[in-house]
């Protein structure tokens, strides 16, 4: 407005008029409710005048400002000091972001990881124990799932049951269901993480290797989700999650891991459907895509041999460096 007029003025005023002549502007701004901060803003046609009006503040106002501005510092001090005091200090306190991530965001929680007995998988479950979750890791593999849980439940003092399951198997998704739902009575979140991936040239892959990597992800996420999806919408549960685990090149496909580029694509298509199709049953549908994140079962897989060596993963990320596993955590946690 000054540009385009030097001659008009802004002035600012309170609501009592105690600028400017009171009868021009009193009976306007009485018509508006002013907030605390918001101005209401007019130009006088009379003298052109451009007129922020804001709400006065009493005496009380500003006392109750100040009051609000105190406590809010001392809850965060008291969390801070909280976590200070427990096991769980090796967090960044920077990680736990304001009032999403407070100690207790989970509490109440029922959430099954696949593949959560290592990796990121084991990663985001340690962190939804200390957010108050109540957890299910499953896999191939039970022995190594019983020593997470075990190492994870030392570590966080919350509840983990390790449940044998093959997710290529419906059969076997769905008794890992009722397990969990025995153990829990219930069930909020499912989190499709169970990956399998190598990297190869694919003319040299068997079609047995290519169907691997396909069942695995793509077949695996399927089973799980159909059959959680299913119960959920059976025992009309009023909200649920699934999150989906996928991976940058879902977008864009990526040579030498074909198989998993074009599973994931599938898992996101699959997410994005779903997330139209069942909103109606309160159940959310998401998905989460990590760039490269240090693990063994995909550094091993993806850079055997002296690739590890010649190839440096971090060179791919604009950031130039690879991911930390509680800066995917906190995502999944959200
Ligand atoms: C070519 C291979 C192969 C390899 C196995 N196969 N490894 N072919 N190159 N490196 C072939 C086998 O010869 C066989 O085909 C078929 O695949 C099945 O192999 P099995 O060993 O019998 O399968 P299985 O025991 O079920 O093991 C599945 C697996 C294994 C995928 C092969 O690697 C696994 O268990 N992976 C789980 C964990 C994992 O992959 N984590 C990494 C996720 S990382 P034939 O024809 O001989 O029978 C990830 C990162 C994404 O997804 C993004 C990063 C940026
Ligand atoms: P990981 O430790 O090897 O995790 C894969 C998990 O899947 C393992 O715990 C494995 O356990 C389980 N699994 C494999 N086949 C299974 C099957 N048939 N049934 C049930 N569980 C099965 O590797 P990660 O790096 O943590 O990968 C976790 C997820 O992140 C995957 O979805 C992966 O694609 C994704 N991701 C990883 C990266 C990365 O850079 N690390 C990047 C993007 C996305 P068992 O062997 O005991 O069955």
């Amino acid at each position: 407005l000054r540009k385009s007029d030097p001659k008009i003025k802004i002035k600012s005023v309170f609501n009592d008029g105690t600028i400017l002549n009171k009868q021009k502007y009193d009976s306007l701004v009485a018509t508006a409710e002013l907030s605390k901060f918001q101005p209401i803003i007019f130009q006088d046609t009379i003298s052109n005048d451009v007129v922020f009006v804001y709400k006065k503040q009493t005496k009380e106002d500003l006392k109750k400002i100040e009051d609000d501005f105190k406590r809010k510092n001392k809850d965060d001090k008291e969390i801070r000091k909280n976590l200070n005091g427990t096991k769980i200090s090796n967090l960044e306190l920077k990680d736990l972001n304001g009032t999403v991530y407070t100690l207790e965001s989970l509490k109440g929680k029922v959430i099954v990881i696949t593949g959560g007995g290592s990796g990121l998988g084991k990663a985001m479950t340690k962190y939804f124990m200390e957010l108050g979750a109540q957890v299910a890791i499953s896999s191939r593999d039970l022995e190594k799932l019983k020593n997470t849980a075990k190492e994870l439940e030392a570590e966080t003092g919350g509840q983990c049951l390790a449940v044998q399951c093959d997710v290529r198997n419906y059969n076997e998704v769905e008794q890992m269901l009722q397990q969990v739902i025995t153990a829990y009575g219930k069930v909020d979140v499912l989190l499709n993480n169970a990956a399998g991936n190598f990297i190869s040239p694919t003319e040299r892959l068997s079609a047995n290797a290519f169907d691997t990597v396909i069942d695995i992800v793509l077949k695996g996420s399927k089973n799980c989700t159909l059959a959680f999806g299913k119960h959920w919408i059976d025992n009309k549960q009023e909200s649920s999650t699934i999150l989906n685990i996928v991976t940058t090149y879902a977008f864009t496909g990526s040579a030498y891991v074909v198989p998993s580029a074009t599973a994931k694509a599938g898992v996101l298509a699959m997410t994005r459907s779903l997330a139209v199709e069942w909103a109606k049953y309160g159940i959310r549908s998401n998905a989460i895509a990590p760039g490269p994140f240090p693990t063994k079962g995909a550094w091993d897989r993806l850079l055997p041999g002296d690739l590890a060596e010649k190839f440096d993963m971090s060179k791919k990320v604009p950031l130039k460096r690879v991911g930390d596993h509680q800066e995917l955590a906190n995502l999944a946690a959200y």
